[in-house]
């Protein structure tokens, strides 16, 4: 675990960070809001949770980028990260670093996703005989409630809130992953966690409906990665039988298959909502094509490794629930940008920029996003 006093050093550098980062911001937008899970957490986690992954605050995590830990799990920029230099803002600080700073700015964009948060409340999983809690309880609808407590330091009035909304950006997600990755984990079949993805898909959808609520016009909806090509998934759902591999990639074809019954029932929830809305611009983010562009073409992408985690305890795919990335006994790639998985979770900040840059072009954007420019 990381020591008291490190922890404390680290997070007041990364306090001022965010203070002392300058930006011209000369884009459509004032600001972005985010929420979700570990895929865009800029380092809520560090404050709070029962569950901290003793790794992320230290090395090799951050080093391609920031050249230190800041609490993303990446070896550098998240998609959030791409998406805020694309639109001339700062970096999104976390907003639970404020319970420690008071002095951070939060006009240009604040972050409220937490690694390990899930879509559903713990009461769901908890009727169900699955522990969450151990991991996060910040579900979304805890993320919501700490925005709609934080807004009224950006404005007063409803009006004054609609006025400052409509000219950010809202991030929902990606987030519902580990509504999965836990119910999988604890040994439930495709087949039973399968009933899961309509509640799931509620709850971002309601969480979408709630801000639109609250003045939000411009939303982007991310759906879920292609898990069955993750180390992790690779790992702990082996299989003996060639065929439940796609012969091309090395992915799992049914784990893949219920990411994509996730993401068409996501899009058609937010076709209602777009019917519901129409001044409002509700985006669905495409994060499995735009990942399954760079899995199935990676020569054209630089990367060289597609199944295995660049850092890791090693097995053939680089991934040990007992030796993760960072533990006594993991290994470093030399070169992360030729791997798509950094960890065996989640991606490199290669990986990240891939998808980032799908988006931004508008091929992975439907409909497509506003351009930065
Ligand atoms: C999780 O949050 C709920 C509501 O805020 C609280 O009642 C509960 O004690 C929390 N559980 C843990 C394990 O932190
Ligand atoms: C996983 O890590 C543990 C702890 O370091 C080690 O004992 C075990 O052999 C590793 N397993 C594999 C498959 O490498």
């Amino acid at each position: 675990m990381a020591s008291y006093p490190f922890l404390i050093a680290f997070i007041s550098s990364l306090c001022s960070f965010y203070i002392l980062q300058t930006v011209s911001g000369s884009g459509p937008y004032r600001s972005i809001f985010s929420f979700g899970d570990s895929l865009a957490d800029t380092g809520n986690s560090l404050f709070t949770g029962p569950f901290r992954n003793p790794f992320v605050v230290r090395l090799p995590y951050g080093q391609t980028f920031f050249g230190h830990p800041t609490g993303r799990f990446s070896d550098g920029r998240l998609i959030v990260d791409f998406i805020a230099e694309a639109y001339g803002l700062p970096k999104l600080p976390p907003y639970l670093a404020s319970l420690h700073n008071h002095r951070l700015d939060f006009r240009r964009g604040v972050n409220f996703a937490v690694a390990g948060a899930t879509a559903l409340i713990p009461a769901f999983f908890q009727e169900r005989g699955l522990n969450t809690v151990r991991w996060s309880n910040n579900s979304l609808s805890v993320q919501m409630g700490w925005f709609e407590q934080f807004k009224s330091s950006l404005c007063q009035t409803p009006q004054e809130c609609a006025d400052y909304f409509a000219k950010s950006l809202f991030l929902v997600g990606e987030i519902g992953g580990n509504d999965y990755n836990y119910a999988f984990l604890q040994g439930l079949s495709i087949a039973h966690v399968r009933t899961f993805v309509p509640k799931v898909v509620h709850a971002v959808a309601e969480a979408t409906r709630r801000l639109i609520k609250q003045g939000a016009v411009d939303l982007v909806v991310p759906g879920n990665l292609p898990i069955g090509c993750s180390p992790i998934y690779l790992t702990l759902v082996s299989s003996p039988k060639k065929e439940d591999y796609n012969r091309r990639n090395g992915c799992l074809k049914a784990l893949n298959r219920f990411s994509e019954y996730h993401n068409s029932l996501l899009q058609a929830a937010l076709e209602k909502l777009r019917q519901k809305y129409p001044h409002a611009k509700i985006v669905y983010a495409d994060y499995y094509g735009a990942a399954m562009r760079f899995i199935d073409h990676p020569q054209h992408f630089g990367f060289t490794n597609l199944n295995s985690a660049c850092c890791g305890g090693g097995g053939p795919y680089n991934f040990n629930l007992s030796a993760l990335c960072g533990a006594t006994g993991s290994t470093v790639c030399i070169d992360p940008s030729t791997f798509a998985s950094w960890d065996g979770i989640h991606l490199t900040e290669a990986a990240y920029r891939n998808i980032a840059n799908g988006m931004i072009e508008g091929y992975y954007t439907t409909p497509p996003m506003t351009l930065p420019h």
